[in-house]
């Protein structure tokens, strides 16, 4: 068995829930990387396949997913455990069932549960009423499974990620959120570059440039996307109008439109940079065809790698050895 999974480390891990980046020490949000390094290429390797022989996860999703969804479910099968997808429609959750009552109740009958729905708080009334780890699987204030591959995928191209120069263009949402406070643990620049009517949260901002004095971080906030994006090592952006955000679409596109990621901004960045997203875009809304479908895109390895990093998240959380 890999030590990864069995120090210290990774003894404070199992058991607990992962709600929020904030709520993780650099340790170990950097132990999340390194799993999840670990696991890609181990990805066929036969002791893999018993890491969570006989688990089983719920997954609730009250938002539509593709790769969280997916990746999940196929963590769950390559570790010889089982993964069950609930539509809370179909759920007694539908029909008045407390979210307290809920939590309760799968935690007598399965080892994890994963919830992609709109509100923090709902998540963290799950969590506190479960008696299993919960894994927030994206609310509207943050996407923290998602920050485990990106920061795999900065790794995996741009090397040490101290060193690195990162800039996020467009919405200060759900991403860039989780995106602020995965960098300040890991020592990373980031400049994140919104509309000011669309700056991430200042509680989210203050939390991150606490830990980044801890880290050598930077965190830096900025409106205009040239100066932003001038010399870095990479670009990311993401959607302009998040799930549950449509009312809103027009608005924000008139406001987002100077955002877009393009040949001309990306242009700025070092020749080298690579261009991130978490997906799904909106193609030639946010970024162009020509920048996705580019030779500096990285975004379907990103994409793959949320495998990986679900992978390190469920064994590392969950634990090795049943509770
Ligand atoms: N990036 C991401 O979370 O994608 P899905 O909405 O498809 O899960
Ligand atoms: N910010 C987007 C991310 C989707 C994965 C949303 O919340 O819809």
């Amino acid at each position: 068995m890999e030590r990864i999974f069995r120090d210290d480390v990774a003894r404070e891990m199992a058991g607990h829930d992962f709600l929020t980046i904030a709520d993780l020490s650099s340790e170990q949000f950097q132990r999340l990387i390194d799993a999840a390094q670990v696991l890609k290429q181990a990805r066929r390797a036969p002791w893999t396949r018993r890491l969570l022989e006989g688990r089983t996860l719920a997954m609730i999703f009250a938002k539509p997913s593709t790769r969280t969804r997916v990746s999940f479910e196929v963590a769950m099968y390559e570790l010889g455990g089982y993964a069950l997808f609930l539509n809370p429609q179909d759920l007694q959750l539908g029909r008045g069932e407390t979210v307290a009552d809920t939590a309760r109740v799968l935690s007598r009958m399965v080892d994890g549960i994963l919830i992609r729905t709109f509100e923090q708080a709902e998540v963290e009334e799950l969590a506190r009423h479960a008696t299993v780890p919960v894994i927030n699987g994206l609310t509207n204030t943050f996407h923290p499974t998602q920050a485990v591959a990106d920061l795999l995928t900065l790794r995996e191209h741009k090397g040490d990620l101290h060193r690195l120069v990162v800039t996020y263009v467009g919405d200060g949402n759900n991403v860039a959120h989780s995106l602020m406070l995965g960098a300040a643990r890991v020592g990373m620049e980031l400049r994140v570059c919104t509309p000011p009517e669309l700056a991430p949260d200042p509680e989210v901002v203050r939390m991150a440039q606490q830990k980044a004095e801890e880290t050598g971080a930077r965190i830096l906030l900025c409106h205009d996307p040239a100066e932003a994006v001038d010399g870095v090592d990479a670009v990311y952006t993401d959607v302009w109008a998040s799930m549950g955000q449509e009312g809103e679409r027009e608005r924000r596109l008139e406001l987002l439109r100077p955002y877009q990621v393009n040949q001309e901004l990306l242009s700025r960045a070092r020749p080298g940079a690579v261009v991130l997203h978490c997906l799904p875009a909106h193609r030639n809304e946010e970024i162009t065809d020509e920048v996705m479908d580019g030779p500096q895109s990285v975004v379907f390895d990103q994409a793959e790698n949320r495998l990986h990093a679900q992978k390190a998240i469920l064994t590392l959380f969950l634990g090795t050895e049943p509770v």
